[in-house]
């Protein structure tokens, strides 16, 4: 068993540690506390679990560097927004090119026919559009799945993630009951004007919500990975495509994480067959870019339903949503770093990833559990994998996931923070996940040792 006051104490140590080890970084820190909010740009930036960030100087492929001069292993990647690695070759090709002939002008490039006829091939869906982020892209195709079912709600997972929709910042408490997710800021309007949510791989509940047809969209990650990775039960999928096509509900995949399982995603790989897929962070290899596509019977109820007089002032779309530095990227990207090849190196070493956590969680016999999804795996404070959102949240443990990452951190390795996921770019070696293992297994000696 693991003692709380044993946490705390390596805590304090380890925290020690990084302060003596990270002078730039803390006078960075102290600088940015003067111009920037929290000291950082980003307010999820101020929970890195040091007691301040690490500021970074570089990085290439599946490492960086900090300004205090160390190396880490990056299994973070940008939270997946650079799980091609840092600074891909061919993508930083090919934004260069583009830089010389300008980035952006609303008007369309050949760029865009070549990215939407490859996500055509990959997704099975035949109509795309371009945006930012995948946030603005499930934002939109939420919007679109209103306008064509005249319907006024969305139906989402509890503990779900989709970016910063307000829809989806809904959660049931400790009796089910739904309302505001807790840490909620500012919400428009009480959440439950607008959503619905159960837990995930629940048929009956997903009926029951259902049935009265007032529903929209279901917005589903295939697999959930914002808390814990999850995976759906046998025949959930099969259940989630006939519910919502019986009670007329638009199904929306979002890939933007399980876009790790292969080049079309779960949804290719598992034979989905979504009315909408959404996909982003990645795509450009760090460059800010996403995608959502459609189906040809809801693109045909949009092209239908929106008069193109209106098409600039009806919440969709933005100034720089599909600029030509954006596709240029997202073109290099898909043809020549998220290939097949990758995933087939990749997926492999994250297997030997998720052998050698739990080989360490057997051999210290502590409560965890670790999944992986494609490229992607987790460990998780439970000894059981979570079967829905309310189960694994239930498992969070605040002081032991700051300690695992303070402890990474400290032995150069960086884990994504407010959870213990580990992606592998397509240069991360097995030299890499093993250096893991050896830290990851002092991490639990420690916390273990009587
Ligand atoms: C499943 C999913 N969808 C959408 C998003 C939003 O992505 P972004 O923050 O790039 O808008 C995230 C971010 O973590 C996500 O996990």
């Amino acid at each position: 068993m693991i003692e709380r006051s044993r946490i705390q104490s390596l805590l304090a140590v380890e925290e020690a540690r990084f302060v003596e080890s990270h002078p730039q970084s803390q006078a960075l820190f102290a600088r940015a506390r003067q111009s920037l909010l929290g000291g950082v740009p980003m307010p999820w930036m101020v929970r890195w679990a040091g007691p301040f960030p690490v500021f970074v100087a570089e990085g290439k492929g599946a490492h960086f560097t900090d300004v205090d001069g160390h190396d880490y292993i990056d299994f973070c990647l940008g939270d997946t927004g650079a799980m091609t690695g840092h600074a891909p070759d061919a993508t930083i090709r090919a934004m260069a090119a583009q830089l010389h002939k300008g980035l952006t002008f609303m008007l369309p490039a050949e760029d865009a026919i070549w990215v939407g006829e490859e996500l055509a091939r990959r997704f099975g869906l035949p109509s795309w559009q371009i945006a930012m982020t995948a946030t603005d892209a499930n934002r939109f195709a939420i919007r679109l799945a209103r306008h064509i079912t005249r319907r006024p709600k969305v139906l989402v997972y509890n503990y779900c993630y989709h970016g910063t929709v307000d829809e989806a910042f809904i959660a049931l408490d400790a009796n089910g009951v739904p309302g505001p997710r807790p840490g909620n800021i500012g919400p428009p309007v009480d959440p439950t004007a607008t959503t619905k949510v159960i837990e995930f791989n629940d048929i009956p509940a997903l009926e029951a919500a259902l049935a009265p047809e007032d529903v929209a969209c279901v917005l589903a990650e295939p697999v959930m990975t914002n808390i814990g990775i999850i995976h759906p039960e046998p025949g959930y999928h099969d259940a989630l495509r006939a519910i919502t096509r019986r009670t007329g509900t638009l199904l929306i995949i979002d890939e933007t994480h399980t876009l790790c399982t292969g080049p079309g995603g779960y949804t290719a790989a598992h034979g989905l067959a979504p009315d909408m897929l959404v996909i982003g962070k990645p795509i450009g290899g760090g460059m800010p870019v996403a995608a959502y596509g459609m189906s040809e019977t809801v693109a045909a109820q949009v092209r239908e339903r929106i008069a193109r007089d209106e098409a600039d002032t009806g919440g969709i779309g933005g100034t720089l949503s599909g600029n030509a530095l954006a596709l240029a990227a997202t073109r290099a990207t898909l043809e020549h770093v998220l290939t097949e090849e990758y995933y087939a190196r990749s997926i492999p070493l994250a297997d030997r990833f998720l052998a050698g956590v739990q080989e360490v969680i057997a051999d210290f016999g502590v409560p965890w559990t670790v999944q992986r999804l494609g490229n992607r795996a987790e460990y998780w404070f439970r000894p059981t994998p979570a079967r829905n959102g309310g189960e694994a949240a239930a498992a969070i443990d605040a002081d032991l996931d700051r300690l695992m990452h303070l402890w990474a951190l400290n032995r150069g390795i960086l884990m994504t923070p407010f959870h213990n996921m580990a992606l592998i770019a397509p240069q991360t070696t097995a030299a890499d996940v093993e250096q893991h293992t050896a830290v990851f297994r002092e991490a639990v000696a420690a916390l273990t040792c009587t």
